[in-house]
Parts: C-alpha cells; sequence; structure tokens
C-alpha cells in the first residue's frame, strides 16, 4: 500500500506514468525506419543478449490496452515520446503511417481523460542521421526542428504538455564519454560537441513550437545526487566536478545561458567557434521542468586525465540496477533546481522508479521493494512541496516492463509485469497501490 493520499498533494497535481516509443512500441511494424538503436544492438557486446526494440512490448498494436491499464489505474497523465525514426524513417522524410499512430494514440488518450505528455525525442535517433554524425552535427538542431514540426503540427494543438529532449546527460555523454549507448563512442571532442548540440537542438525545436503556437513547452533533465566517497579534498572536488558534467551543465545552459566555469575550462577548447552565440537560442523560454531521478553516486578522485574521478560503491540498499536507494536527493533536486535554476517555474518529477526481479505467481506480482520505492520517494516530493517548491505533478517510470536499453529486457520497471514471450500484460502490486492512492 502507498501510505500517501491524493489530498496530501496539491490540488491539480497530476499522477502519471511515462514510458518511451522505442522502448514499448516494436520498431518493425508500421513503417519505422532504423534507429540508431538497431544498430548498437546488432553489434556484439552492446546488448544484453543482443535484444533490440523490433517487438518490444507490441504497444504499436496493444496501447489501447495499456491506456485503459492508466485509466483504470486512475493516472491522470501519461508521458510518452514520438519516435523521430518512426515519423521520419530516413531522418528527413515523413511516414504517414507514423503520424497516423501517434494521432490514434492521442485521440486514444484523450478519450480516456489522460493528458498527453509528449517527450519529442528519447533517443530514437534514424540511423541515417547517425551517418551524418548525429549529434556530433551542428545541423542536427535543425533537423530536429523539422522533425519537431512534422510531429507537432500534426498533434500539437491535443497536447497537454511538449517536452523537447529526454535525458540531455544521456544523449551526450553516456553515449560519446562513457560509451554505453549509441553511438558507442568514447571520445571527450565528440562528448562536447553532443552536450552543446543536444542543447541547441532543444531551442530551436522550442522557437519552433512558439512559432506554431504549441503550448506548454518543457525539458527533461536527468539528475543523479553526487556525494564524495569520503572527506577526502580529492573526493569533495570529484564530487563537484561530476556535478557539474551530470547535473549542472544542462539547466545552467538552458536557463542561466551559460556552462560551468570548470567545464568551459574542460571542454571549451572542443566546443566549436561561437558557442557562447547560440545561448540565445538554447535558453529560449520555458513553461516547465522536468527532472527525471533514480539515485546517488559516490565520488573519488584518482590520477590521470580529466575529470580524475571515478565512482565507487555505497552501502546503501541497492535496486536490481545497483543503483543505491536514496530519496533524500530527490528533495534536494527539487529544491535547489526551483532556487538556482527555474524559480516560480512549474517542475515535475518526470520519471522515478526501479528495477526489481518480478516475476507472476499465481497470476500476481508481489512487488513490494517497488512500493516502498514509491512510497519514500513521494515523500521526498511532498517535502519539497512543502518548502515551497512548485512541484506540479510524478511521473513513475514504468507503465510496463520494458526494453532497458543496453541491458535489454532483463531489467523490469514496470508497474505492470510483461511476459516477453506472449506479451500479456498482468498488473503488479504497484499498479494496485497507486490504484488505490488515486481512488482514495
Ligand atoms: C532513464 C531513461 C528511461 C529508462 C530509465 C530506467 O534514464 O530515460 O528510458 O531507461 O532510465
Amino acid at each position: 500500500m502507498l501510505n500517501h493520499k491524493r489530498a496530501d498533494f496539491p490540488d491539480g497535481f497530476l499522477f502519471g506514468a511515462a514510458t518511451s516509443a522505442y522502448q514499448i512500441e516494436g520498431h518493425s511494424f508500421g513503417g519505422a525506419g532504423r534507429a540508431m538503436w538497431d544498430d548498437f544492438a546488432a553489434t556484439p557486446g552492446n546488448v544484453v543478449r543482443a535484444e533490440d526494440g523490433a517487438v518490444a512490448c507490441d504497444h504499436y498494436h496493444q496501447y489501447e490496452t495499456d491506456l485503459d491499464l492508466l485509466k483504470d489505474g486512475g493516472f491522470d497523465a501519461y508521458r510518452f515520446s514520438t519516435s523521430w525514426a518512426r515519423v521520419m524513417p530516413d531522418g528527413r522524410t515523413v511516414n504517414p503511417e507514423g503520424l497516423d499512430f501517434y494521432d490514434r494514440l492521442t485521440d486514444a488518450m484523450l478519450e480516456r481523460g489522460l493528458k498527453p505528455m509528449a517527450t519529442l525525442y528519447h533517443w530514437e535517433l534514424p540511423s541515417a542521421l547517425a551517418d551524418l554524425g548525429g549529434w556530433r552535427n551542428r545541423d542536427i538542431a535543425n533537423w530536429f526542428g523539422d522533425f519537431t514540426e512534422s510531429i507537432m503540427g500534426r498533434l500539437g494543438d491535443r497536447m497537454y504538455s511538449v517536452a523537447t529532449i529526454n535525458e540531455f546527460w544521456c544523449v551526450s555523454w553516456l553515449s560519446h564519454f562513457l560509451g554505453q549507448h549509441p553511438p558507442g563512442v568514447r571520445d571527450i571532442r565528440a562528448t562536447a560537441r553532443a552536450m552543446h548540440y543536444v542543447l541547441l537542438a532543444h531551442g530551436t525545436s522550442v522557437e519552433r513550437m512558439r512559432g506554431m503556437g504549441v503550448k506548454n513547452l518543457g525539458a527533461v533533465f536527468n539528475m543523479e545526487w553526487a556525494a564524495p566517497a569520503d572527506d577526502s579534498a580529492a573526493s569533495i572536488e570529484a564530487a563537484a566536478v561530476y556535478d557539474d558534467y551530470y547535473n549542472n551543465f544542462f539547466v545552467s545552459g538552458a536557463f542561466k545561458g551559460a556552462y560551468p566555469d570548470r567545464l568551459v575550462k574542460a571542454l571549451g577548447p572542443h566546443l566549436p567557434d561561437g558557442w557562447q552565440d547560440d545561448f540565445k537560442t538554447i535558453t529560449a523560454p520555458l513553461d516547465w521542468a522536468g527532472i527525471n531521478y533514480y539515485s546517488r553516486s559516490l565520488l573519488a578522485g584518482i590520477d590521470g586525465p580529466w575529470p580524475h574521478l571515478h565512482t565507487v560503491p555505497g552501502s546503501l540498499e541497492k535496486t536490481e540496477m545497483g543503483w543505491e536507494v536514496y530519496p533524500r536527493g530527490l528533495h534536494d533536486f527539487l529544491v535547489r533546481t526551483a532556487r538556482d535554476y527555474t524559480g516560480d517555474l512549474p517542475l515535475y518529477v518526470t520519471e522515478n522508479g526501479m528495477a526489481n526481479a518480478d516475476s507472476v505467481v499465481n497470476g500476481a506480482v508481489d512487488d513490494a521493494a517497488r512500493i516502498a520505492y514509491f512510497n519514500s520517494h513521494l515523500g521526498a516530493v511532498r517535502d519539497a512541496i512543502a518548502k515551497g517548491v512548485p512541484v506540479k505533478g510524478y511521473m513513475a517510470w514504468s507503465l510496463l516492463d520494458n526494453y532497458e536499453w543496453a541491458l535489454g529486457y532483463e531489467k523490469r520497471f514496470g508497474m505492470v509485469h510483461v511476459d516477453f514471450e506472449t506479451l500479456e500484460r498482468t498488473p503488479k502490486a504497484s499498479w494496485h497501490a497507486f490504484k488505490g492512492m488515486l481512488a482514495g
């Protein structure tokens, strides 16, 4: 059971669940083009069991069943993403079937009284654009602007909100510095460019949507609490560097029109000439900001090239991802983001949840650990609200077990279990717990 009530949150607070296109739809259906995740997964060693999103949860065909799960659970909103590779298989030419799918999906949400919260880009980059350098090519800002116009030309009048990018850090750092997501590059110059261009693409997309009259625009930033592993000066500096490139860089760019000094020093030589001139676009005003929060990391200093740090294992309880459960970080990020970057702007928790080794036993899934996780993190949200932070909604990650990227189908984040052989959906105890809370 969740030990919160709807009435514990402000009037109009939205409860929802989040998913993303490539993780659930099935990219072999409906004329979608090749996405960079297809290529990454087809390269041995990148993804557990080399699994890809060809079928995923078959949401492309079963979306009505899935939206019924949201409605029956009493949720107010659905955060979904619109695959660029589905809408524009070669990155630039429209696939009418793709637009039709999102049109049907939108109507099906509205018929059920669910508020559509779209994310334009949740990593479904068409391979044809990856061939041209993807996020390392400055032209991506305009390509993304064109995609924005195509999809929002069709859906824009019916969206509750639209976010440009999901998780700037993952698009740039995780994919071009750590190489854990496509294009699987490990190169500091590629990283610096991707970090800057993903922000430029965001700003360009916002400007295009303003021009079209699309309302309630935002972006989704992932944040991980960074703490020093011990009280040495090297560990304290390591945590500050990590905090800057993980958490501060993107919100600072989007809301302040500046990058943290440490990062200008380290990455400046790799940024494109005249990068400061792009802040005019990057700071295009927003109506809200989203925070995705899961965990914290402990950092210590090491010798070697910048950023001179590594993560060390912490002692808190861990989820199936090996991520520490640290609800305080969600509270602290909400408070800090409002204080340092967004002021009175509405904030949303756009993702929060945990992976658990769930299985169906006698037709039920007892994911008590996930209920405890939601309980503690909803408590952190309430604490932030009590301090005056304008948090307006909470989206659980995720509605369904789905394709967890480089970990394939092995890690289950859903409030609804999916059998990836039969595609049968089974609501877990956490879904029932939300239903109980939202009805009360
Ligand atoms: C986030 C992603 C989401 C999901 C969760 C577990 O980084 O946005 O797609 O994979 O992590």
